[in-house]
């Protein structure tokens, strides 16, 4: 009689599983990233395991289907990277010629069983009057973190930029759990009010890799592995008709200079028909915290600043500092209504440290854990630093770079 209540117990265990099938010991994440430049028209899937052999499709189609795998029109396999220290594998799906502006429905399917109920995103428009996206860093895996991604989700952001210094897994194996909890927190809560699924655009920081600066890619092997964004530490990417963004990697696997910067006066040529353009890296050039003249930010103004004042960067987001500050416009190092604003310092999660607020360059620094809110039109941007409790802690609008041109001749 034992043996056969056991039966029925196993069974039932094993059927629900097949619908939607995660047991403790198979652990899966699913996050969304971007490995082009178009952010239109393609979407990665990342898919976590801590088994070698199997399977991984995502199927999508543009309206709901319930979970049922062969209903869907899009069924795309794809290739997976494993991380052997720590018994990882993390798969890769990238699905292109996705439609513009447009909501997928998706579920993803490892050996043969569901890894969660449908869930959907939308691409990005190619044309349109206005994008939304979040922008911070500095996050750690404090529960502060589930608070603030769950109040930046209630924004309804089209994507979400992250500055580095991430989980601070610092580049050893032993810091696995702290990702599997930034995971979680992310995969949990990064979806707005109507369920929507967020895509991230992630930056390196000095936590990603051992030693920090002047270290190489093969010692930052989470920043590397877990987001796919074409391979590199330093890309672009363009957000409909609006903005185009630079993503550097402030001296910590890639050196600031050389091919890198050659990269960002070709990205920021490449990006002048378009109203608004920013840059995200992790070590500021305009600190609120540490030192304006400490060795690592003297190096960066020299080297990216003239280019970014070249090209009327519209605003730049940095970090690491662990606080909430934005500039006056700056440009060739000196306020400029015509310059770039810099600006978040790094404060998502990471405990506030005493700002330096009486720097020449700083209109704000505040010891505040927060994420700036971006709503960006051909006109300009509108940005607002949100607090912990929903606060607005500063704001401020951005004029369009044509404006910032015709400013800058009027002096
Ligand atoms: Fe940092
Ligand atoms: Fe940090």
């Amino acid at each position: 009689m034992k043996t056969v209540i056991l039966s029925i117990c196993l069974c039932l265990i094993l059927s629900g599983c097949e619908e939607v099938g995660q047991s403790a010991s198979d652990l899966s994440f699913v996050y969304l990233t971007f490995s082009q430049e178009n952010t239109s028209d393609h979407i990665v899937f990342n898919i976590h395991s801590n088994r070698e052999t199997e399977s991984v499709t995502v199927h999508l189609d543009t309206l709901p289907q319930g979970g049922q795998f062969s209903n869907y029109q899009i069924h795309q396999t794809g290739r997976y990277e494993d991380y052997k220290l720590i018994k990882r594998r993390v798969h890769r799906v990238t699905v292109n010629h996705l439609a513009p502006g447009t909501r997928y429905y998706y579920v993803v399917e490892k050996d043969g069983k569901a890894l969660d109920v449908e869930r959907f995103f939308e691409t990005l428009p190619q044309d349109t009057d206005e994008i939304r996206f979040v922008a911070g860093g500095d996050t750690d895996v404090g529960e502060e973190v589930a608070l603030m991604n769950k109040a930046a989700a209630q924004t309804n952001p089209h994507f979400v930029l992250m500055g580095g210094d991430i989980a601070y897994d610092n580049g050893l194996p032993t810091s696995a759990a702290k990702w599997d909890r930034w995971l979680r927190y992310w995969q949990d809560h990064m979806k707005t009010p109507d369920g929507r699924v967020i895509p991230i655009v992630a930056a390196i920081g000095n936590h990603e890799a051992l030693g920090g600066f002047n270290s190489s890619p093969s010692k930052a092997p989470y920043y590397y592995k877990y987001f796919e964004q074409g391979g590199k530490s330093y890309f672009r990417r363009n957000f409909s008709n609006i903005m185009g963004l630079v993503v550097l990697d402030s001296d910590h696997t890639e050196n600031s200079e050389g091919p890198q910067r050659d990269f960002l006066t070709e990205s920021l040529t490449h990006f002048n028909g378009l109203p608004l353009t920013a840059a995200l890296y992790h070590v500021g050039l305009y600190p609120s915290v540490r030192d304006y003249q400490g060795s690592g930010h003297k190096k960066l103004r020299r080297l990216w600043e003239p280019v970014f004042s070249k090209f009327n960067l519209s605003m730049a987001f940095e970090n690491h500092d662990h606080s909430l500050k934005r500039t006056h416009p700056i440009k060739n190092g000196q306020i400029d209504m015509g310059g770039t604003v810099y600006l978040v310092d790094g404060c998502w999660g990471k405990g506030p440290r005493e700002v330096n607020d009486k720097s020449w360059y700083l209109v704000q620094a505040q010891s505040k854990r927060h994420f700036w809110l971006v709503n960006a039109t051909k006109n300009g941007a509108r940005l607002r630093a949100i607090g912990e409790s929903g606060e607005v802690l500063d704001q401020t609008l951005i004029p369009s770079r044509a404006a910032l041109v015709t400013q800058s001749h009027q002096r």
